[in-house]
């Protein structure tokens, strides 16, 4: 596999000096950064909102996905769809009307993403998949950077990278939550296309760019 994205969480980076943990994570090519939006509702922690998206758009032109941890996110996707976000993500388990969400994600021109938490079913993505740009399968349970991994997400991607792949779709599959370098490898041969990383990324005691190459080679030894 050469074709795996790598996704840095600004969650895990240190945000008296985002700008510069960014510019390390773009020297090193990654393809996307990863915006946690949470409101203390929906998950038990709070973060930040739009301006700090917009902050994030300012210190890189690489494209940024704002995943919406927070109850009724279509009340704010315009706000983020204004700060600059490229992919806007919300959570299957916060839209009573997904159908709609992912209309106004798609009339912002912006890439619509479902996420689905561990124990939500792939079955409740069924009428929609044929919608949507990208499914993203939390591999923790959303609230915090740096745990980890669920064991049995792995037959959780495989079995949508069936269903994306028996339908003939145009949707990736990303993951989220404790990937590392030692799962990377694991999560991209059950199917999954973008690896988020917030802790193993900026959190490494190797620094931003040998991290990225770790999870990198250990994702395309797969
Ligand atoms: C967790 C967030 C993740 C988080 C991942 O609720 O959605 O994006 O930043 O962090 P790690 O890679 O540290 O598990
Ligand atoms: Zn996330």
């Amino acid at each position: 596999m050469s074709n795996v994205e790598v996704s840095a969480s600004i969650l895990s980076a240190d945000f008296t000096r985002l700008a510069d943990h960014m510019k390390e994570a773009d020297a090193v090519g990654v393809e996307r950064f990863h915006v946690d939006v949470m409101d203390g509702r929906f998950v038990p922690n709070i973060t930040f909102g739009p301006l700090i998206a917009k902050a994030a758009r300012r210190a890189t032109k690489t494209f940024i996905e704002a995943h919406l941890m927070i109850v009724e996110p279509e009340r704010y996707i315009p706000d983020f769809a204004k700060a600059g976000a490229d992919n806007i993500q919300v959570h299957q388990e916060a839209c009573p009307h997904l159908n709609s969400t992912i209309q106004l994600i798609h009339s912002l021109g912006k890439k619509a993403t479902v996420v689905l938490n561990p124990a939500t079913p792939l079955g409740t993505l069924e009428e929609v998949l044929g919608d949507i740009d990208q499914v993203l399968l939390m591999t923790v349970n959303p609230g915090f950077g740096g745990q980890k991994f669920i064991p049995s997400m792995l037959s959780k991607i495989l079995r949508l990278r069936q269903m994306i792949d028996e339908q003939h779709l145009d949707c990736t599959i990303e993951v989220d939550g404790g990937i590392d370098p030692i799962v990377a490898g694991s999560v991209v041969k059950s199917g999954a296309q973008i690896l988020v990383a917030g802790a193993a990324i900026f959190a490494a005691p190797e620094g931003v760019a040998e991290a990225v190459r770790k999870l990198r080679a250990s994702a395309e030894a797969a």
